[in-house]
C-alpha cells in the first residue's frame, strides 16, 4: 500500500476534504491537541461526527487499547484519526488492528488472535519529530508489565500530514529528544543486519535531514520543524525496513528505571556502543555480508554526518549529544549490572557486532557516567584547539583522525618531532588514559562543564587545560596537564 503524505504548512485543505468524506472518525489524540488550535478548528468544522479518545498513557497499556476497541464498536466509527506523538499513533494502530478480532480482548484475547487485514481509512498527524511511528508497520503496548510489539503491514496509516505547525508548542527537552530518537533510528537502522538498498538510502537522507534541520528545528522555525519531521518519517521508513539494534535494545530500561526520555537514553546508548562496535567489528561482525561490508557502511554513516572516518563519525555524535547539554545520569556498578542483565539478547540480533553481558555491563558504566561525559567535553574541546596550533605551525596530522586520536598522537609527537602518525597504541594509549583517569580524579559525580578557559600548548610541548564546573550549585576552576 503506497502512503499517502500530506505536507500541510497550516493548509489542511485536503485533511478537511478526507475528514468530510467520513461519517464518524474515531479520533485518538493525546494532550497535545489542546494546543494545536489550528488542527482544533479544522475538526469542529468537519461535516461528519468526531469521535475523541485520549483515554492512554505513554509507553500505553493494552487494556487502554481493548476500551478504545469498544468505543469505536459501539459507536460505528467508519475510520481512525491518530493526533499525537508515538503512543497516540501506537493506540491507533492496534486499535485498527483489533476492530475486527473476535472478543471483547478480555485476558489479553486480541493478542492471541491472528490479524485479519482491514480497510478502515487510516490517516495519522505526528505531532513530534521522533518516533517515525507513522511510517512504521510497528506498535508497542504493554500487557502485564510486559513490552508487546505489535507488527503488520496494515496498521501503518494511508494518509500522514507533516505539519510543522504541531511542533511549536514542544519543549525544547521534548524537541532534542524526539531529534535524538530520530537521528538514533537513522543511524542504527543504517547499521542494521537487515538493512537494505532502500532502507539505507532512507536512513542517509534522514541522518542529512536531521542534521542540516537541526538549528532551525531548535529555533522553532517553520522550514526547520518542516525539515525535521521529513527526517524523522524517513528514519521511520528506515526502520519499517531494517528496524533498530543494541542502542535501542539498552534505552528501553534506562527510560524505565531512570525516567529519561526515549531518545535522549536511545542517544545516551548509541554515543558509547557505536565507537566500540568500531573497534570490536574486526573480530566480532555479524552481519553476513562480511565485515569489509560492515566497515564500508560505518564508512557511508560517516560521509552522510560530513566526516571522513568512521571513528570521527562516532565523536562527531557524541559531541553533538554533549553539546545539547543532554543530562548524563549516574549509575552505581550495581545498578549498571542490573541494566546489563536486562538487555533482551534477542532484541539484539539485528546489531552487526555482537557484544557480551560484560561488554553491556562495561558499557552502561560508560554510558551512565557524567565524569565520562565531562571528560569527553574536554577531549573535544582541546583536539579542537589542537587542531588550530597545528594549522598555526603548520604541522601535518591525520586529518581523519578523532579527538581522542589527535591528543594521542599529539603525545607521541611532542617528544620525537617526527610528524605525527596513528597506531602509537601501544605507548601512547595508555598514557593518554592516564590522563583521562587524573581528570576523572579531579571530577565529581553530577559536575557540569560551564566553560573551558585556556587550552595552552607550553614551549616544552606540554598541554595545559583550565576549565571551570558547577559543582553544588558553586563554580570551581581546574587545571589539568599532559
Ligand atoms: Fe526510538
Amino acid at each position: 500500500m503506497e502512503q499517502k503524505i500530506i505536507a500541510s504548512d497550516e493548509n489542511y485543505e485536503e485533511f478537511t476534504e478526507w475528514l468530510n468524506g467520513r461519517k464518524k472518525a474515531f479520533l485518538v489524540c493525546d494532550k497535545s491537541i489542546s494546543l494545536l488550535t489550528h488542527i482544533n478548528k479544522k475538526l469542529n468544522e468537519s461535516k461528519g461526527k468526531i469521535i475523541r479518545f485520549s483515554d492512554f498513557e505513554p509507553n500505553p497499556l493494552y487494556e487502554s487499547v481493548v476500551e478504545g476497541v469498544e468505543i469505536f464498536r459501539i459507536e460505528k466509527c467508519d475510520s481512525i484519526i491518530a493526533i499525537g506523538g508515538g503512543s497516540a499513533i501506537d493506540v491507533a494502530k492496534c486499535i485498527k488492528l483489533y476492530s475486527n478480532m473476535a472478543g471483547n480482548g478480555a485476558d489479553g484475547g486480541y493478542l492471541k488472535q491472528e490479524i485479519i487485514q482491514n480497510s478502515i481509512p487510516f490517516l495519522a498527524v505526528p505531532t513530534t519529530a521522533g518516533t517515525g511511528s507513522e511510517a512504521t508497520k510497528y506498535a508497542v503496548i504493554y500487557y502485564n508489565g510486559k513490552k508487546q510489539s505489535i507488527t503488520h503491514e496494515n496498521c501503518i496509516p494511508s494518509i500522514v500530514v507533516l505539519d510543522p505547525g504541531t511542533l511549536k508548542t514542544l519543549s525544547l527537552y521534548q524537541k532534542k529528544s524526539t531529534m535524538l530518537d530520530a537521528l538514533c533510528h537513522a543511524i542504527e537502522s543504517f547499521w542494521s543486519v537487515n538493512s537494505t538498498k532502500e532502507s539505507k538510502e532512507y536512513s542517509r537522507s534522514a541522518i542529512c535531514g536531521v542534521l542540516e534541520n537541526m538549528e532551525g528545528y531548535l529555533a522553532n522555525t517553520k522550514e526547520g520543524n518542516a525539515g525535521m519531521l521529513m527526517a524523522a518519517h524517513t528514519a521511520g521508513k528506515a526502520i519499517n525496513i531494517a528496524q533498530t539494534t543494541a542502542g535501542h535494545a539498552m534505552c528501553y530500561k534506562i527510560t524505565s528505571s531512570l525516567g529519561v526520555a526515549h531518545g535522549h537514553a536511545a542517544a545516551l546508548c548509541v554515543r558509547k556502543i557505536w565507537p566500540l562496535m568500531i573497534k570490536y567489528m574486526h573480530h566480532h561482525c555479524s552481519d553476513s555480508r562480511g565485515k569489509e561490508y560492515l566497515n564500508k557502511v560505518f564508512e557511508e554513516i560517516a560521509e552522510a554526518m560530513g566526516c571522513i572516518s568512521a571513528e570521527q563519525a562516532a565523536w562527531r555524535f557524541n559531541e553533538l549529544f554533549l553539546d545539547l547539554d543532554m543530562d548524563v545520569p549516574d549509575v552505581t556498578n550495581e545498578e549498571a549490572g542490573e541494566l546489563a542483565d536486562s538487555v533482551n539478547p534477542i532484541r539484539l540480533k539485528n546489531n552487526p557486532v555482537g557484544f557480551s553481558v560484560h561488554d553491556f555491563y562495561f558499557l552502561y558504566g560508560l554510558i551512565l557516567n557524567s565524569k565520562e561525559a565531562l571528560a569527553d567535553k574536554l577531549v573535544i574541546k582541546v583536539a579542537s584547539e589542537m587542531k588550530k596550533y597545528f594549522k598555526k605551525y603548520g604541522i601535518q596530522y591525520d586529518r581523519s583522525a578523532d579527538p581522542e586520536r589527535i591528543i594521542i598522537d599529539y603525545m607521541a609527537n611532542r617528544k620525537s618531532g617526527i610528524p605525527a602518525m596513528s597506531g602509537n597504541d601501544t605507548v601512547y594509549l595508555p598514557e593518554f588514559q592516564k590522563w583521562r583517569k587524573r581528570l576523572g580524579d579531579l571530577l565529581a559525580f553530577g559536575d557540569k562543564l560551564l566553560r573551558v578557559l585556556d587550552v595552552t600548548v607550553e614551549d616544552h610541548g606540554y598541554v595545559t587545560i583550565d576549565f571551570e564546573v558547577e559543582r553544588d550549585r558553586h563554580r570551581r576552576k581546574f587545571t589539568t596537564r599532559f
